[in-house]
């Protein structure tokens, strides 16, 4: 058996990697830093929010990013993977978007996700690493009153595609993980408030249940482990199928 058969055997793809999470305070970010940390990773989160595990920094102040890579590098001694999680949904019908909350909502997910990304990729080593983006089913389908948001999902599948063209080279792969309806964030406070909403989501998604977080995270580490060492960028669906159910809107 390989190193890295043994450790998965033992539960443990990820040992002795140094992962930074941004949006590591949101319900998805903390799943996420739970799983790759029983998966044996150093995960630091990071989000505007700081707490237990998570940093303060914001991914849409650039130095502020580069300051918490430098320092994680400093601290453990390597960055061998980057899951850019953080991201903010604002409502609204496209014909009243205002330019500000399109701008708030690009420059989080989609802006931040790219500072995220080549702070990452250039703190990596020799030995390469691996980037995940956490898009969303809507970044393939178009949803009503939630344009920025599609867009700057989309807009992440894209560039993952181009990143994982130029840093093949480097070693380091990046994907997105493309999550459905969670029961996470802004969605599971919309089925707290209307458990009716909640009922006719599950009748439309064929797996018939929201996603659990941890649905979402384990595929995160799976893209960030070895058994996916020939996969870059791919998108990873996570929707119990909504996507063949649902045309958005
Ligand atoms: N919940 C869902 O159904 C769902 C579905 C698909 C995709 N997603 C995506 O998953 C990710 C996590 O979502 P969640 O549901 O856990 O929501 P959440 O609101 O619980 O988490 C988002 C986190 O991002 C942080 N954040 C916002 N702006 C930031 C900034 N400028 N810098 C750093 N951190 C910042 C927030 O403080 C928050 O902790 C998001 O990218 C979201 O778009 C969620």
């Amino acid at each position: 058996m390989t190193d890295s058969s043994q450790l998965e055997a033992q539960g443990r793809s990820l040992s002795g990697k140094v992962v930074v999470v941004t949006g590591g305070a949101g319900d998805l970010g903390r799943s996420i830093l739970e799983r790759l940390e029983r998966a044996g990773a150093v995960a630091v989160g990071c989000d505007v929010v700081a707490g237990p595990g998570v940093e303060q920094c914001d991914v849409t102040d650039r130095e502020s990013l580069d300051r918490m890579v430098a320092s994680v590098v400093e601290r453990h001694g390597a960055l061998h993977a980057m899951v850019a999680g953080a991201g903010v949904v604002e409502r609204a019908a496209a014909i009243d978007l205002e330019p500000s909350s399109w701008s708030r909502v690009i420059g989080i997910n989609l802006t931040g996700a790219f500072h995220a990304a080549q702070s990452a990729a250039r703190a990596m080593g020799d030995d390469g690493g691996s980037i995940v983006f956490i898009g969303s089913w809507i970044g393939s389908a178009p949803a009503r009153d939630l344009m920025s948001y599609c867009v700057s999902k989309a807009g992440l599948d894209m560039m993952a595609r181009c990143l994982a063209l130029e840093l093949a080279p480097r070693k380091v792969r990046v994907n997105v993980v493309a999550p459905g309806v969670v029961e996470a964030g802004v969605s599971a406070q919309i089925f707290r408030e209307a458990p009716e909403r909640r009922s006719a989501m599950e009748a439309v998604i064929p797996l018939g249940r929201l996603a659990a977080p941890d649905d979402v995270s384990s595929c995160v580490e799976f893209l960030l482990s070895e058994r996916s060492s020939y996969v870059t960028g791919a998108s990873l669906v996570v929707d119990g199928g909504i996507r063949l159910a649902h045309a958005g809107g």
